[in-house]
């Protein structure tokens, strides 16, 4: 999203609604530091830019960098900057990130990949609201919120050592977290229609809208790119589909799974289930999600006895429950 584009949120799933609502708050208040968890593409950078627009600090600037895009030697002197002589090399003194996002909002992005110096150094920053740049004698105060942001678990991090415990307690007192698509029911198709009219408005296309068969895919997958892949899905779409109307067939995902669960045929004996599906639902992880689904209906959803029964391991099992989104 570019700087001066108007900031669209687009959703009314009760999760995605607490998250926005906590964001609001988060802003009114003026709380300095704020985390965000979410899966990529859920809109982590959209509620950064939104909390930082219904804050007192809206004028100021709004600065994001990523912690996975900057090689880590040099994320210090990009975040805190550095004096002139500092280290070789540095023939001019240079302002970090913290002091540019002076009276505005510093969006850290991807803060489970911050290395450990760093995340000390950050950590007193925000106890103090002071830090000295690469080199420097004197400490400079700043008035900076900070957002972090993440898509991984920093507690599983914290346990492997690789995240600092008390910067996740000073970062998560204000969490917000945001839901992931599959989980956002009807949501998909408010954000599918709102990215179908902004791309006929960009492609100057005069009309097209989705068929009933085309809602019904969008609504089976389980969108592991969220809203980005949604996006993305929806303006191939727009170009490449036919006339006015987008067809189920004019959908292509990235992912090879869908949330498509395959016909089960009621049988008088319960021991047999009979699938009926079309060709072109012929799919290793259609059929796989089908199966694990009849599993755990046939063993009353207790997932030990469902492992047992389709010869994995439980902990496999879950983790299949989880990636096919069976709830
Ligand atoms: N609720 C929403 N309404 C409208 N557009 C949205 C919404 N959420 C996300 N988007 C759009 O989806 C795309 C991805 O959002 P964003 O970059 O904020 O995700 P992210 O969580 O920061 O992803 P990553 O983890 O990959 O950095 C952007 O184009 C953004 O404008
Ligand atoms: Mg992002």
């Amino acid at each position: 999203m570019l700087k001066h584009e108007k900031i669209v949120i687009i959703g009314e799933h009760p999760k995605f609604l607490e998250a926005l609502r906590l964001a609001k708050r988060a802003a009114e208040t003026g709380v300095k530091t704020i985390l965000l968890t979410g899966e990529t593409g859920t809109g982590k950078e959209v509620f950064a830019r939104y909390i930082h627009e219904h804050s007192t600090r809206a004028k100021g600037p709004f600065i994001p960098v990523d912690c996975t895009t900057i090689p880590e030697n040099l994320l210090e002197s990009e975040l805190f900057g550095f004096v002139k002589g500092a280290f070789t090399g540095a023939i001019k003194s240079r302002k970090g990130l913290v002091g540019l996002a002076d009276g505005g909002t510093l969006l850290i992005d991807e803060i489970g990949n911050m290395p450990i110096n760093v995340q000390n150094k950050l950590l007193r920053f925000l106890e103090t609201r002071r830090y000295r740049a690469i080199g420097a004698e004197e400490e400079k105060e700043v008035d900076v919120q900070v957002i972090a942001a993440t898509n991984v678990d920093l507690t599983k991090l914290i346990k492997k050592g690789a995240f600092r415990k008390d910067l996740y307690y000073r970062l998560s007192t204000i969490n917000i977290i945001l839901p992931p698509l599959r989980e956002r029911g009807n949501d998909v198709i408010l954000l599918a229609e709102y990215f179908l009219k902004r791309f006929l408005r960009e492609y100057n296309v005069k009309k097209k809208r989705f068929t009933p068969d085309a809602y019904q895919k969008l609504l089976s997958y389980t969108w592991p790119g969220n809203v980005r892949e949604l996006r993305n899905v929806v303006e191939s779409a727009v170009l490449m589909s036919n006339g006015e109307l987008i067809k189920a067939s004019d959908i292509h995902f990235k992912s090879s799974y869908s949330r498509k669960t395959l016909n089960v045929i009621p049988s008088p004996q319960k021991n047999k289930i009979v699938l009926q599906f079309d060709v072109s639902e012929f799919n290793m992880e259609n059929i796989e999600r089908t199966v694990i689904i009849e599993a755990l209906k046939y063993t009353g959803w207790n997932k030990r006895k469902a492992a047992e029964l389709l010869g994995v391991s439980r902990m496999n099992l879950i983790r299949k429950i989880k990636k096919y989104g069976i709830e």
